[in-house]
């Protein structure tokens, strides 16, 4: 494979879905797993089948009813959580097998109450079970980020010699820093036996608002598989966005130069499946999805935009299927913009009405916090003369 592409995990099903709140009917997780496929995501955790009956059938229908993407399940380091992956997974076009087990000294000594030798010995052994069952497997540190760099080398290396051909470095808790998180992946790749054959993948949490950040730097020292989510949907602060991540490489492809393929185009529409489908809502000022990413309300701002989009745009709204740019009326707005407004509103009117209608829609603005074209069709036809 071209060594500068990046390969795109979604976990909207499964990392998504543990959105507080968030449960899914199975024809909403297939829906949204299908256009998961239009999107052009190249890997799609379908769920947690030992998790639930539910999620069980979710995975089970999707692996039956979805082609075109490898569809991936999720399983702690045990063989029934492995045998029910197994099944669940049986009619995939392509299957993988996302097993994990914590890493950290915290998660060892209070949630797995294991040893570091021990929490070796059951990767070996889960691992040794899983062989030949799934087409591809992937083995996650969990709370990789915060694991002992020489022991997390060590456990990766055990994993790829039971056959796993991607190792996900989890940032669980959103701990990184850009800087630090680029080190360890570095550190991984020049320490971690058999790593050369192997993929590199990335999970960042956004506890810190970091997670964007880490993902990209992850890349630039050598990753090469992101996992994210539609709408950065995700355990508390919720995982990267998958858009966020896409649009940073393409709009800065000089600095961040890997292929991607993504139909960047589908962003919203995406967006906006999954928001109805989840409930949760996307905040208005989100990058690249949110309802204000391409819409202007001061003057200044939208006197440069009508001249050229450029002044106040690092990309298209096209490009990721959003509405074209927004021109928002409110106190902000500059005559420019006002005028402009009205002749899409159907009246052309000489300087002197304008400045007029101006000032008194200047007036108006002060009064409401947003003017709508209603507002300003009253404000025309109460002060022009009708004969
Ligand atoms: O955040 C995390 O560590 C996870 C793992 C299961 C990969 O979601
Ligand atoms: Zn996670």
């Amino acid at each position: 494979m071209d060594q500068n592409r990046i390969i795109f995990f979604d976990t909207t099903l499964r990392d998504g879905e543990q959105t507080p709140g968030v449960a899914l009917q199975v024809s909403e997780k297939v829906e949204i797993a299908q256009n998961l496929v239009r999107l052009g995501v190249d890997v799609i955790e379908a769920g947690f089948p030992a998790a639930s009956p539910g999620d069980f059938k979710a995975v089970q229908t999707i692996a039956r009813e979805v082609k075109g993407a490898t569809i991936c399940g999720l399983a702690r380091a045990n063989i029934n959580d492995i045998q029910k992956v197994a099944d669940a997974l049986a009619d995939a076009e392509r299957s993988r097998l996302h097993c994990f087990i914590a890493t950290s000294d915290i998660h060892l000594e209070y949630k797995l109450k294991m040893t570091r030798a021990e929490a070796i010995e059951k990767v070996k052994e889960v691992l040794a079970f899983a062989k030949g069952k799934f087409d591809e497997i992937e083995f996650s540190a969990e709370d990789a980020s915060r694991t002992d760099m020489d022991y997390l080398c060590e456990v990766f290396g055990v994993a790829i010699a039971g056959g796993a051909t991607t190792l996900n470095v989890p940032d669980t808790v959103g701990y990184m820093t850009p800087q630090e998180f680029a080190d360890k992946i570095r550190y991984i790749k020049e320490h971690t036996p058999g790593i050369e054959n192997a993929i590199i993948s990335v999970h960042c949490h956004d506890d810190l608002g970091l997670a964007n950040a880490n993902t990209l730097a992850a890349l630039q020292a050598g990753a090469r598989q992101v996992e994210c989510t539609i709408n950065g949907l995700g355990e508390r602060a919720g995982n990267v966005g998958i858009e966020e991540v896409v649009m940073s490489i393409k709009t800065r492809h000089d600095i961040y130069p890997f292929d991607v393929n993504i139909d960047t185009k589908r962003f919203t529409r995406t967006s906006k499946l999954v928001s109805r489908l989840t409930g949760v809502a996307v905040p208005p000022n989100k990058a690249i999805i949110g309802a204000n990413a391409f819409a202007h309300e001061s003057g200044i701002h939208q006197h440069g935009v009508l001249n050229n989009p450029g002044t106040y745009e690092i990309m298209t709204p096209e490009s990721v299927g959003a509405e074209k740019s927004a021109i928002v009326l409110g106190k902000h707005s500059g005559k420019h913009a006002f005028a402009d407004h009205l002749v899409t509103l159907g009246f052309v009117f000489d300087d002197e009405k304008v400045t007029d209608l101006f000032t008194k829609f200047k007036a108006l603005a002060d009064r409401k916090k947003q003017v709508f074209d209603d507002d300003v069709i009253a404000l025309v036809m109460d002060n022009i003369d009708r004969k």
